[in-house]
């Protein structure tokens, strides 16, 4: 069992890395997190279920066997499928089926499903209760802690939602050897993600798990728990203290800013994790550039970033002649801004994190360079 603190803000969090299952203290309803190493185990979970919501992929890769009086619903994880149309499509079918309070809903699948699941299982009758099985190695990872959920308009990505939590996750580890290694990464560069936020320890950690654990369809899975563990434990206490981000769980957003402004820029050809790593390079360069990290500290942080994208191949077009006032101009649209200013977070060293405001309209150089040197080097790290 390992203590670390760290500051978010000037507020000092603990988090203890420990065995599953965990609990989180979610309110009005603690939830658990807990895992399962066998096909068996996730068959038993879902034979006497009520009503399932299962990705398509994650079905024909490891159809649940069910009883007569499950109806399952199964839908492909697109994001054009997480809108306000699919939630009221899986209410009418909680409505058909009778579906009640002391039904048993379960959800499988990655951040789409969940975002759906959690969307329509939070308005209907103003909380239905169901399961998550996370299936992505982002799910896995990180997403399946903290019980947020958004979806899509036509007009905007993940700009309705609600704090939705399940009642209980259970992780089915063995399927996340199925995942694609780009989808893979961009799960680990979201644990990386944490384990910045958290500590030098949990970076170091990471570092030495990561050759165990970088190719998921040899990954050994008694390290992927580990992983698991310590990137869900980190999660674990910025939710805690801070589950409808008041304050600290903004933090969450390291690397956030710069990543969606990237995605959407590059019409989402970029896993969003790998968007992620991208943005915390530059928020890190930034950070460094402004003084406010040392220089070894700065050469620490990134030689992991750069082993997260190892054997990493993507298609580069989208990303090519993107340029840094067009990226800053999309910090406007930023969830956490406030109309004239976003704050950016960013790190002194691992585990001590502050919020710097970016105000809107206000040039800055040492940023526009930053954006510009990360995005040649990540160019030629993913080519
Ligand atoms: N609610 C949250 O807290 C939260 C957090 C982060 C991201 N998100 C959202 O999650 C979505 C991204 O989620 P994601 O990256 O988990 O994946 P996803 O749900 O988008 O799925 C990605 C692909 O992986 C496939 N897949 C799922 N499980 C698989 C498996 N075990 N093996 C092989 N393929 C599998 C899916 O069919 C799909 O093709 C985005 O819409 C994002 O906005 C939500």
């Amino acid at each position: 069992m390992t203590e670390t603190h760290f500051i978010i803000d000037g507020k000092t969090l603990a988090s203890v890395t420990t065995k599953f299952p965990l609990c989180i203290e979610s309110f009005p309803q603690p939830y658990e997190v807990s895992i399962f190493s066998s096909e068996a185990e996730y068959q038993s979970l879902v034979l006497d279920a009520d009503f399932i919501l299962i990705d398509k992929n994650v079905a024909n890769r490891y159809p649940p066997t069910t009883s007569d009086g499950t109806y399952v619903f199964t839908l492909a994880a697109t994001e054009d499928n997480k809108s306000m149309t699919t939630v009221l499509s899986i209410i009418d079918a909680f409505i058909d089926q009778n579906i009640s309070k002391g039904s048993k809903v379960v959800a499988i699948g990655g951040g789409i499903i969940q975002d759906l699941a959690a969307c329509a299982c939070g308005l209907f009758r103003r909380g239905q209760p169901f399961i998550y099985l996370p299936t992505t190695s982002l799910g896995q990872l990180d997403s399946c802690v903290g019980g947020k959920c958004a979806i899509n308009t036509g007009k905007a990505k993940n700009i309705i939602g609600l704090f939705s939590a399940p009642k209980q996750v259970v992780i089915p580890v063995f399927m996340v050897r199925s995942m694609p290694l780009n989808e893979h990464r961009a799960g680990l560069s979201e644990m990386l993600r944490l384990c910045l936020t958290a500590s030098w320890k949990a970076v170091h950690d990471y570092v030495s798990i990561f050759p165990c654990i970088s190719d998921p369809s040899t990954l050994d899975l008694e390290a992927y728990t580990k992983a698991l563990a310590l990137s869900l434990s980190i999660k674990k206490a910025v939710v805690d203290y801070d589950e409808y981000e008041r304050n600290v769980r903004k933090s969450m957003n390291y690397g956030h800013t710069f990543g969606h402004a990237i995605e959407k820029l590059a019409n989402f050809s970029l896993p969003h994790g790998l968007g992620v790593l991208l943005g915390m390079h530059m928020a890190n360069t930034f950070s460094y550039k402004s003084g406010f990290m040392a220089r070894e500290t700065y050469a620490g942080v990134t030689s992991p970033l750069k082993m997260t994208l190892t054997n990493v191949r993507l298609n580069s077009d989208h990303l090519c002649g993107l340029t840094s006032d067009e990226i800053i101009d999309q910090f406007r649209y930023d969830k956490k801004g406030d109309g004239t200013s976003v704050p950016l977070i960013l790190i002194n060293s691992p585990g001590n994190m502050f919020f710097h405001r970016y105000y809107f309209g206000h040039p800055s150089n040492v940023l526009a360079d930053s954006i510009d040197s990360c995005l040649s080097e990540f160019l030629l790290w993913i080519t």
